[in-house]
């Protein structure tokens, strides 16, 4: 087995390092407090290639693995998650739903400038009473011939405010479950979409999350994604490389608190020492390193099955699932290694404390994963 990156991946990766030590790191801290999002930066990104990173150049990707694309979103996770949130949904959700599903003409429309970064995307599922319980949607998108009717709410909309286009997913037949649903492309400009109010956030709040209203929007027939009902599939399988993306996601929150603790318990001197040399930090510093590998090494994994083809449904679920878990818990000894300093913001690991949190929710909840994880080997 080789362990080994490509030139290429690790010129991806050490691309992404440098972007956001030098474009994301200044500022983190006050758009955290602001809850404002890295508008600049994002356009930024999508300059370098890295909002549509696996789409065919051909639609104006970078025509990369999901190897490069995890190793870029654990580097641009270290330092600003909200940026790579946004990046996450453009790249997982909705460039490779559009790119796997759409029409050629979809393609051209839409993909063409969301995998260059020229516009966002967002990817609508959740409802006030449809988290977890994907299948129970509320919105609906009633035939008219020639058109969809689209009514209801979205919640909790990664790119809210910020983005273009909306990859949608409402009921058409009540009667067929989650046979009946459809997933359709809403444009911001059609009448009757309305943007609510931005959620106030525990973390990631940088991040532009919206809950979204439809109040008889006509949507042209042919801005639906697959056959008609094909909606919860399509939500299912893009959900399912989404997961790579946000377990890279965990992984790089906690490997960005692992270098910062690293770092400081170093220089921290106490009882006559630095603090790295006591060894109640230093098996924490081995404990925070060994999980962080395992992680990476489950992130890599699922990319790797992507990559060649084989179902992940399983790998990138577990992938998420243990590296949100050990987000949450290696920066609550990043903070705890900080002492007091990790306790305010100028140190970075409380901001990333809060940001794991966001992990093991959405894409589906740790209990999700399990769900996915047990029904895959119980089928084996
Ligand atoms: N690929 C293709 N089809 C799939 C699938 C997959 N990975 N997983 C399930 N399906 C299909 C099933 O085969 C089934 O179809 P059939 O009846 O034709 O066989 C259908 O979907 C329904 O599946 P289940 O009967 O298993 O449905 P369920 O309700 O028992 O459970 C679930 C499904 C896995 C729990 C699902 O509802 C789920 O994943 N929920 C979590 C949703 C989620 O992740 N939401 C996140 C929102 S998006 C987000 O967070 C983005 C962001 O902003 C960052």
């Amino acid at each position: 087995m080789d362990f080994t990156f490509t030139e290429e991946q690790l010129m991806i990766r050490d691309a992404a390092r440098d972007f956001a030590r030098t474009e994301l790191l200044p500022g983190v801290i006050e758009r955290d407090e602001k809850q404002e999002f890295p508008k600049e930066q994002i356009k930024k990104m999508g300059e370098l290639g890295f909002m549509g990173m696996m789409v065919d150049p051909k639609y104006g990707g970078g025509g990369m693995d999901t190897v490069s694309y995890v190793l870029a979103m654990e580097e641009i996770s270290k330092i600003d998650a909200s940026a790579s949130v946004a990046m996450s949904v453009n790249n997982s959700l909705v460039c490779w739903g559009l790119e796997t599903f759409g029409t050629e003409e979809q393609k051209e429309k839409y993909l063409v400038p969301l995998a260059s970064g020229e516009i966002l995307g967002a990817f609508c599922l959740s409802e006030p009473e449809a988290g977890s319980d994907a299948t129970s949607q509320r919105t609906t998108a009633k035939d008219m011939g020639d058109h969809y009717l689209v009514n209801g709410t979205k919640n909790w909309i990664t790119n809210g405010n910020s983005a273009s286009v909306y990859l949608v997913i409402a009921q058409t037949y009540p009667e067929k479950g989650h046979k009946g649903i459809n997933a359709l492309i809403i444009e911001k400009e059609m009448q009757g979409f309305e943007i609510g109010p931005k959620e106030n956030k525990l973390g990631i709040r940088g991040s532009d999350t919206h809950s979204l209203m439809f109040n008889n929007v006509k949507v042209p027939k042919e801005n639906r994604i697959g056959e008609d009902g094909f909606g919860f599939s399509f939500a299912m399988k893009t959900l399912a490389g989404g997961r790579i993306g946000i377990a890279a996601q965990a992984l790089g929150i906690a490997s960005g608190a692992y270098e910062l603790s690293l770092e400081y318990s170093k220089q921290r001197k106490a009882f006559g020492k630095e603090i790295s040399k006591h060894q109640a930090i230093a098996f924490k510093l081995a404990d925070m390193a060994t999980e962080i590998e395992t992680a990476r090494l489950l992130c890599l994994r699922a990319a790797w099955d992507k990559d060649q083809k084989k179902n992940y449904d399983r790998s990138g679920a577990m992938a998420k699932l243990f590296a949100s878990e050990m987000a949450m818990r290696t920066t609550v000894e990043a903070v705890q290694i900080h002492g007091g300093y990790g306790y305010v913001k100028e140190y970075h690991v409380e901001r990333l404390m809060r940001d794991a949190k966001i992990t093991q929710i959405y894409e589906g909840t740790s209990e999700i994963q399990k769900i996915v994880i047990s029904r895959g080997l119980l089928k084996d």
